[in-house]
């Protein structure tokens, strides 16, 4: 790396390296772009460079105070870039590389990992924690040190993360377009893949149809379900989906009921899958009551904390129905974001169509208003150096 093109300036054995980053300054509020010093990377970390970042809802439940986390702290958790400095034991990894993240640093060794659900490795402790691994911090700003959203803060030109979080890339595949199997794709991907185990000729329901929402229409298409219904009160939503490999899409909940159920002879869906912005219990209520005896709810969407959900616990019982939580897919997120991006690269999956606008990262709350608004499948910064 040239060190004058980026600003660093070498004392002694510590860097220090400017980089302008969207943070949220409080439990709930605005991102606010923020000039930080970035120390450099420890023990199994690397300094990377961010050109795009995709908008995920998760950092919105931040800006809102659906999710808790410790502020301050750096948004952003979809993204692609290319690394400029390895820090000491990063092994198979070097400056050039280009990449997309990955945000569960799944650590390998603990009981999630070697049974292999790395997707809830004991490392998800660190989330929202506010510190890399080793329990202290890389960015400075005001006289405070923060962290970064799942240890990644995508929302900033460059950033210190673990190397258990980089999926390398080939230099050939557009790091814009990729951004979004950093999370979104994966997560909707993964919810009718995995956690709804979608099997061909089955009947799939998707309640809301955002970044997460789509890939779960489309890993149900994929997989060969007969019927992909596709529920979100957007209408252009719907006919995002209708392009994508939903077979139907209606505006309520009401209307996918009563067709999925003449359409079933009154069996019902195989599987609904909840991906609305926020979870409530009306959505759980309608896909707990959408699923025949023996099928699955997959609920992926976040949900506030104070909420307690209620199922009727006879036809859990009795109608062996089931209600599932899936994280991160559900799946391997290093694998199935490789995955993914060989199914586009062979055109198996689309994702140019899912990214509906592209912002700088100065403009990232508008990003966010535009996605509350309903107006994008995802919203992309694209980030200047
Ligand atoms: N479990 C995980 O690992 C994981 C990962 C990423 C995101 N998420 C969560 O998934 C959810 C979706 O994220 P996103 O980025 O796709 O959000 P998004 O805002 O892009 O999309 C949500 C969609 O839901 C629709 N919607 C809202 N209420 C609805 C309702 N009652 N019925 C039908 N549709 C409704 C909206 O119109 C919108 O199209 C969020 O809660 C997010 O935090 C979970
Ligand atoms: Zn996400
Ligand atoms: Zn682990």
């Amino acid at each position: 790396m040239d060190p004058d093109a980026h600003s660093i300036t070498k004392r002694e054995t510590v860097y220090f390296m400017k980089t302008k980053a969207a943070v949220m300054w409080g439990e709930t509020g605005e991102f606010e772009i923020t000039e930080l010093e970035l120390d450099p990377p420890k023990d199994n970390e690397v300094l990377v460079r961010f050109d795009y970042a995709g908008l995920c809802h998760t950092d919105e439940h931040m800006r809102n105070g659906d999710l808790a986390f410790t502020p301050p702290m750096v948004g952003g958790h979809e993204g692609t870039g290319i690394i400029e400095e390895v820090g000491p034991g990063v092994k198979n990894l070097k400056a050039g590389d280009h990449f997309v993240t990955s945000w569960m640093p799944s650590c390998g060794t603990c009981q999630y990992c070697i049974s292999g659900h790395t997707n809830l490795c004991d490392n998800g402790q660190f989330l929202l924690a506010g510190t890399m691994l080793d329990g202290t911090q890389r960015l400075h700003a005001r006289g405070q040190s923060m962290g970064a959203v799942d240890l990644l803060g995508t929302f900033s030109q460059w950033n210190v993360i673990p190397d258990a979080c980089i999926v390398k890339l080939e230099d050939h595949i557009p790091l814009d377009v990729v951004a979004i199997t950093a999370c979104g794709v994966p997560t909707g991907f993964g919810s009718a893949i995995y956690a709804a185990n979608t099997r061909p000729g089955q009947v799939i329901v998707v309640y809301g149809i955002g970044g997460i929402g789509i890939n779960a229409v489309q890993g149900a298409a994929l997989a060969g379900a007969v019927m992909v219904v596709a529920v979100d009160p957007v209408e252009f939503k719907r006919t995002t989906a209708l392009s994508m490999g939903a077979t139907h899409a209606f505006a309520s909940a009401e209307e996918a009921h009563e067709f999925v159920w003449n359409e079933t002879r009154g069996n019902g869906a195989h599987a609904a899958i909840i991906t609305v912005g926020l979870a409530d219990q009306k959505v759980v209520t309608d896909a707990f009551a959408i699923v025949r005896k023996g099928g699955t709810v997959v609920l992926t969407s976040v949900s506030n904390p104070n909420l307690m959900l209620q199922i009727p616990g006879l036809e859990l019982t009795l109608y062996e129905k089931k209600l599932v939580g899936s994280l991160f897919g559900s799946g391997n997120p290093h694998l199935d974001i490789r995955k993914i991006i060989d199914l586009y690269m062979a055109g198996q999956i689309k994702l140019d169509e899912l990214i509906t606008s592209r912002y700088s990262l100065e403009q990232v709350n508008e990003g966010y208003d535009d996605m509350l608004a309903g107006k994008n499948i995802r919203g992309l910064l694209e980030i200047a150096h």
